[in-house]
């Protein structure tokens, strides 16, 4: 994601209601998932991105990356691959087969803030795995200090903005034509109100 990410509001700024952003919400047919693991990635794990990203629709790529992604370039690869366990954190969702079904990402922006990235695999969506997923990479932020995660969300993209107001306490919202940037606040006192 390259969107524009400043300004954005002090930490302890009013929290932001996101409850009446627009678009239709998506078809939602699966029930709750079966348990899945849940570890985090290192630099060799190349092949579960691409599990991952394989297991992505067109739609769930374009509103992942903000744009039609029909595959991995290379740059975007080792990007996404060049993960460190401090600036660039990653986690990824197992299910009971071994197979990879989804990934959440922060990427160190400055300061105390991470850009906030997750993605699910079509078939495995509406059951869980985001949310299982964005509590993960949420504890390893905190553990590493972050403060805030920023996720630049596509405006259509009502499922990801539901899902992380309903984990994260959302402390800024900004707006452009295509785009919402999400801020969240990841302090524990107001992660547990959440
Ligand atoms: C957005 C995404 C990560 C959500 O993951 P998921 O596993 O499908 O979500 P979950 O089943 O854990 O749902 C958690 C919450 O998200 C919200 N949500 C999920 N899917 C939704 C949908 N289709 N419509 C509205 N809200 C939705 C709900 O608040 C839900 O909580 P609930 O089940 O108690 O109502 C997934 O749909 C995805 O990978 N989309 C394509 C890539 C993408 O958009 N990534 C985000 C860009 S950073």
């Amino acid at each position: 994601m390259t969107a524009t990410l400043t300004p954005v509001h002090p930490v302890g700024a009013r929290p932001t209601a996101v409850t009446a952003l627009p678009g239709p919400p998506r078809p939602r047919p699966l029930g709750r998932a079966p348990t899945v693991a849940v570890r985090e990635l290192g630099p060799t794990d190349a092949d579960v991105l691409d599990a991952v990203f394989t297991g992505l629709s067109d739609h769930s790529r374009y509103l992942r990356f903000h744009g039609a992604t029909p595959r991995l370039t290379g740059p975007v690869r080792r990007k996404l691959t060049a993960v460190d366990g401090r600036r660039h954190l990653a986690v990824a969702a197992f299910a009971p087969t071994g197979e990879p079904v989804g990934i959440a990402r922060l990427i160190w922006l400055g300061l105390r803030d991470a850009e906030l990235a997750v993605e699910v695999v079509d078939a495995w969506q509406g059951r869980g795995v985001g949310r299982r997923l964005l509590h993960a990479i949420a504890a390893r932020g905190r553990e590493e200090g972050y403060a805030r995660l920023v996720a630049v969300v596509l405006a259509e993209n009502t499922a990801m903005q539901a899902l992380l107001a309903s984990v994260l306490p959302i402390v800024a919202v900004e707006t452009d034509a295509h785009e919402i940037t999400l801020t969240a606040d990841l302090r524990p006192a107001l992660a547990g109100a959440a």
